[in-house]
């Protein structure tokens, strides 16, 4: 999404000829290295835009008056710079901060302002005024940008105004030092090989700068799943190492962060606890934590995972996840470090037997209580919904629940429920979807994104995280239309408002230019892609009924008497997970009385999460007017057809998009029909086997 595609067929002269007046000539009074990041880009796309690189002008010169100045871009912050104090107003200039940014051109087009209060926000106005040129080249549909651009044709002055509405806008990656990556689907990490760094900083700069480009601020380069390598990652071991990706990612105004193992002053330190309350653990932090500033002075701080799927944490010394984050965020506070500590704590040795525990309920029960006691620099880190990045499942009740805590949401960019990478599913409308969602915590209008982005609450610290579906694959994503996952990610966390569809256009025309038949195409195919692998997978918010480890392909009973507590309960009259208060696991009260009663009453449950909630005879009718049986049926046929459809619209478009990612694409949506076909026959048939009940349709069931 960064070709800048004057570069498409055809469309380089008019482009060219359509040149801005201030295109060929940037001043710049500041040094700063992510000024010159900016620089570099905004030289580089209108080089590509517009055939001719600007000529760049560092001036000292002040005070110079408008009349006096030739055409060009300006840019600087408010307080390395004359022009953007000069030529905006005090009112344009409190209308944004921190990252936000100005971007204006003048009434007569020969001079364009870019302005913030900081470097990285020039950054990302220059990434910003580099999309919207190309989305608004010649032949784009009228309105695809959100900005009028002034060309001889259509002269409009360009005023922009953006304020990311998230400060926090994470990236984790969940790579090994081995060079292997946990629920990665496209290749070996770009971070790691053999245990050691790898020494192509090279891509890892492409990667900061594909990162910035969306609005990206901070990153966790390694696995939560810190193993006894990557728990050196603190010393001096590996912290020169750190320092240079730190460094690359640093030039593009992102942050880095590691993931610790909280085991640390055992594993690395040779103490006997990593007892939170002890002296000689606490001073063991502190005194890490200063080497590591030592190295990274604006090292971004500490990402755990804890007493979480057989890591290590405070419940072994019988002390709670305030207690322990509390001791890092003692550690870190001297140095403005965060502690991101994740919520994603349950019981994961469950007896399929016990019906009492519901692991749905586990990040509630653990840390609602514990509202109020962490420290003003750690920040929970909540997983969108309660149970784990399934296609369909109930959002986590645990937004709401904490008034007193700092909080971001956690999603998965990663597609390791969806289809790893191989099946299409452009996730952005799923996380639109939670986003949007009204927790009713302060009253109607307590969406989620509020929750995220702090304003609610007043949070200080507040944001999105999300794990990186990213590796060393030439297309960085496996799937080449994954990509529009991590551009998406990134436009939400810098504006969860804009819509799924502006997002799908956006990344299309950038991606693959304005050809009405591919934009129209593609963003078809992202749009409906997540409902189509919905339809042919786990039906109605029940989720799983996936191999077990791997996670890819159909296996409907692969979790069902395993310890992890995701089970449908599936027998010969029904099927579900009955959570409500009146007979079930009281999962529902977790939720403000509006969405819990709404969730408790079959009368009011929506479809789409009944097995979530209830578990329900296979006749039991749905609000659609089908029972669960027949709409079980008739979403795997259908889901069949229309994963052939996607295939066959992809073959549409054969000399129409590169060649190369043109039978990448081709030969990965063929295999989605292919294995649909085997999700619609283990599904149909094992519901027709258990339920014994006829398709009305009398279609081919096994
Ligand atoms: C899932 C995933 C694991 C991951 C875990 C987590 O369970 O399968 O690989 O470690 O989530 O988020 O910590």
């Amino acid at each position: 999404w960064l070709g800048y595609h004057a570069a498409l067929p055809g469309a380089n002269d008019t482009a060219r000829k359509a040149a801005p007046l201030w295109s060929k000539r940037v001043e710049v009074q500041e040094q700063h290295e992510v000024m010159d990041t900016a620089l570099t880009e905004l030289s580089q796309g209108l080089g590509k835009l517009y055939g001719v690189q600007p000529e760049m002008i560092k001036s000292q010169t002040q005070g110079s008056q408008q009349n006096e100045r030739g055409p060009a871009i300006r840019l600087g912050t408010w307080a390395g710079s004359d022009f953007a104090a000069n030529v905006l107003t005090d009112a344009e200039r409190a209308a944004v901060h921190g990252e936000g940014f100005i971007i204006r051109e003048d009434e007569s087009q020969r001079e364009l302002v870019i302005g913030s209060e900081t470097p990285q926000g020039i950054l990302y106005a220059v990434f910003h005024l580099l999309r919207e040129l190309t989305l608004k080249q010649e032949g784009a549909e009228a309105g695809a940008a959100a900005v009028a651009v002034a060309t001889e044709s259509q002269p409009e002055r360009i005023v922009i105004n953006e304020q990311p509405v998230n400060s926090l806008r994470m990236i984790n990656q969940w790579d090994n030092v081995d060079g292997s990556i946990e629920r990665g689907y496209a290749g070996r990490s770009i971070f790691y090989e053999n245990g050691e760094f790898t020494q192509d900083i090279g891509r890892i700069r492409d990667y900061a700068r594909l990162l910035a480009s969306t609005g990206i601020n901070a990153v966790a380069i390694n696995n939560v799943n810190v193993h006894r390598k990557e728990s050196l990652f603190l010393t001096e071991r590996y912290l020169g190492d750190v320092a240079k990706v730190a460094a690359a990612f640093r030039a593009y105004g992102i942050r880095l962060f590691l993931s610790a193992n909280y085991a640390s002053p055992i594993e690395v330190g040779g103490l006997q606890t990593a007892d939170p309350l002890d002296e000689q653990v606490r001073e063991w932090w502190s005194i890490q934590t200063a080497k590591v500033y030592a190295a990274i002075p604006d090292f971004g701080g500490y990402l755990i995972k804890a007493d979480s799927e057989n890591r290590p944490g405070p419940f072994t010394y019988n002390r709670d996840h305030a207690d322990g984050a509390n001791m890092l965020a003692e550690a870190l506070r001297p140095f403005g470090g965060l502690v991101i500590w994740r919520c994603f704590v349950y019981n994961c040795k469950q007896d399929w037997r016990d019906r009492s525990t519901d692991r749905a309920r586990a990040a509630y029960d653990h840390f609602k209580p514990l509202d109020g006691r962490f420290a003003d620099n750690v920040i929970l880190q909540i997983k969108n919904g309660p149970m784990d990045f399934q296609v369909r499942e109930a959002v986590s009740p645990l937004f709401g629940a904490m008034e007193d805590t700092n909080q971001i949401i956690e999603f998965q960019i990663t597609q390791e429920y969806t289809g790893q990478q191989r099946h299409l599913a452009f996730l952005v409308p799923q996380w639109k979807e939670v986003l949007d969602f009204d927790t009713y915590a302060k009253g109607k209008g307590s969406e989620i994104k509020r929750i995220a982005d702090g304003s609610l609450y007043q949070r200080p610290y507040s944001g999105f995280a999300a794990v990186s579906n990213i590796g060393a694959d030439a297309c960085w994503t496996g799937h080449p239309l994954a990509q529009a996952n991590l551009y998406g990610y990134g436009r939400l966390g810098w504006n969860p408002d804009l819509s799924a569809e502006q997002i799908a256009d956006e990344w299309v025309r950038l991606t693959f230019g304005h050809d009405e038949q591919v934009v129209e195409r593609i963003t078809g195919m992202l749009l409906s892609s997540l409902d189509i692998y919905e339809n042919y997978t786990a039906p109605l918010g029940v989720g799983w009924m996936v191999n077990p480890d791997h996670h890819y392909g159909p296996n409907v009973d692969g979790y069902e008497y395993s310890k992890w507590g995701t089970y449908h309960f599936a027998d010969r009259y029904g099927i579900g997970v009955d959570r409500t208060v009146k007979s079930g696991t009281g999962y529902t009260s977790q939720y403000h009385p509006e969405n819990a009663a709404r969730y408790e009453s079959l009368e009011t449950c929506p479809d789409e999460l009944i097995l979530f909630f209830h578990h329900v005879p296979y006749t039991h009718v749905l609000h659609s007017g089908k029972t669960v049986i027949q709409h079980i049926y008739d979403t795997h046929f259908e889901g069949v057809e229309q994963a052939e459809a996607l295939a066959e619209t992809w073959r549409e478009l054969e000399g129409k998009v590169d060649p190369v990612i043109y039978s990448k694409v081709a030969e990965l949506q063929a295999e989605q029909a292919e294995h649909a076909k085997e999700w619609r026959d283990m599904i149909n048939t094992y519901f027709y086997r258990k339920s014994g009940i006829q398709d009305e349709h009398a279609r081919k069931i096994y």
